[in-house]
């Protein structure tokens, strides 16, 4: 996104907050971006937020006289190499889809002729309303591309589609837009937990969310990597361009991954379940008289890491585990880069108190044979961003682990 050119036009809607995200994003990417706040747009966040987080002044007036005197909005029209929405409300999409220019943002939109993308975001039935669907048909047969809107709780309490997407999802359909070069690299990506079923109605599995395994799937085709990402079952809805497999145990997960072989990297996020029933039973189990506890006998799982760090002609050139820890983690981490025949091992704490698993944030130790760095707290989007950095100036340029810290 080097040098980029992006305005973001941010409209009244409680997602407007992630717009903040997405400026901060975009910038790291090392694009330009200046914003137009709608006036609805103004009551969800401050122009002063804006501009700080833009670093350039903010517009928000169609009539301003000093910005009009260059026909500011003209300007801005030109300016732009990518128009995103970012929350596009059901208001806005229907002055989009009837060419009305009544403010700054729409008289840019008007005047624009660079591509155009909208995040929608709004309640579920003004999203299913059928004017809606006309403006957004309307919007998208002339060339408009829309991102999301993703399903899931809204802020009013109702279920289902309206939720603007995530800045990461947004900034990915971002660059896939811009054209962001493919690198020729390919990856897999495992994340998740995975569910070992125990009857029809039980199974073991782990608190993991998925969250940080799919941000890093999504940060690394973002880089022009074409990536697979080996799914186990999550809330989380991973972004739509992403070439997603679901699986469900760590067999399937182990079987997705060997298939989606070859690949110049594997990073395995997954919060893989060590062991299984070696049958699971048909039927529900049953209480038998007045026992007080109850054994199951479990079978370990296959090393999903290990068996691709390990392989003989296929292995990948770079392979990247994790190490999910509650106590001594450069202790069990090293001893997991070792026995696991990794290149990398990223470890990270996930005791209680930490908030890892399900949280937004994470705090990680890498390991090479030679180095250990630490890195500071970082969100989960930032630390899949920084990594996927790191991944592919070692794949592309050849910098070793030796240099992680370079
Ligand atoms: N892993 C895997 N297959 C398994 C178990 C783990 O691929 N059956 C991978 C994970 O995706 C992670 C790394 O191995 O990249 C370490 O996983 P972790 O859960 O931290 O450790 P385990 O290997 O399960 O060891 P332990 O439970 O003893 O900590």
């Amino acid at each position: 996104m080097q040098d980029r050119h992006i305005l973001l036009i941010i409209c009244g809607g409680i997602a407007a907050y992630k717009s903040l995200e997405l400026i901060r994003c975009l910038r790291k990417d090392g694009a330009e971006v200046k914003a137009v706040l709608t006036a609805a747009g103004e009551k969800f966040v401050t122009p002063l937020s804006v501009s700080a987080l833009t670093g350039n002044p903010i517009n928000n007036a169609l009539l301003d006289h000093e910005a009009e005197a260059d026909f500011g909005h003209i300007e801005l029209a030109r300016w732009a190499e990518l128009i995103v929405v970012a929350p596009a409300t059901a208001d806005f999409l229907s002055i989009m889809a009837q060419g009305q220019a009544p403010d700054l943002a729409s008289a840019v939109l008007l005047a624009a002729t660079c591509p155009v993308m909208c995040a929608p975001a709004m309640n579920v039935h003004m999203w299913q309303k059928p004017a809606t669907q006309r403006n957004l048909a309307a919007l998208v047969s002339d060339g408009v591309e829309m991102i999301g809107p993703e399903e899931g709780e809204m802020a009013c309490g109702d279920f289902g589609p309206g939720r603007m997407c995530e800045p990461d999802v947004i900034l990915q359909a971002i660059c896939a837009r811009s054209g962001v070069p493919a690198t020729g690299l390919t990856a897999i990506v495992t994340a998740g937990p995975t569910r070992e079923s125990i009857d029809p109605v039980r199974y073991l599995t782990n608190r993991s969310s998925g969250k940080q395994g799919i941000a890093i799937a999504a940060a690394l085709a973002a880089r022009g990597i074409r990536t697979k990402l080996i799914l186990g079952p999550t809330e989380i809805v991973p972004p739509a361009h992403l070439q997603t497999i679901s699986v469900t145990s760590a067999a399937e997960m182990h079987t997705a991954v060997h298939e989606a072989l070859p690949a110049d990297l594997f990073v395995a996020c997954a919060a893989v379940a060590d062991w299984r029933l070696a049958v699971p039973h048909e039927h529900k189990m049953k209480k038998r008289g007045r026992e007080e506890t109850f054994t199951l006998e479990l079978h370990r799982n296959p090393d999903i890491l290990a068996s691709v760090a390990k392989l003989k002609g296929n292995r990948p050139r770079l392979v990247v585990g994790f190490a999910a820890e509650t106590e001594n983690l450069i202790g069990n981490a090293r001893h997991k880069l070792a026995s696991k025949a990794c290149d990398w091992i990223v470890a990270n704490d996930v005791g209680a108190a930490s908030g890892t698993f399900g949280g937004a944030h994470n705090t990680v130790t890498i390991l090479t044979d030679q180095k250990t760095e630490e890195w500071p707290t970082m969100t989960k989007q930032e630390l899949a961003r920084t990594l996927a950095g790191r991944i592919q100036s070692t794949l592309t340029d050849g910098r070793d682990q030796d240099q992680l810290d370079g």
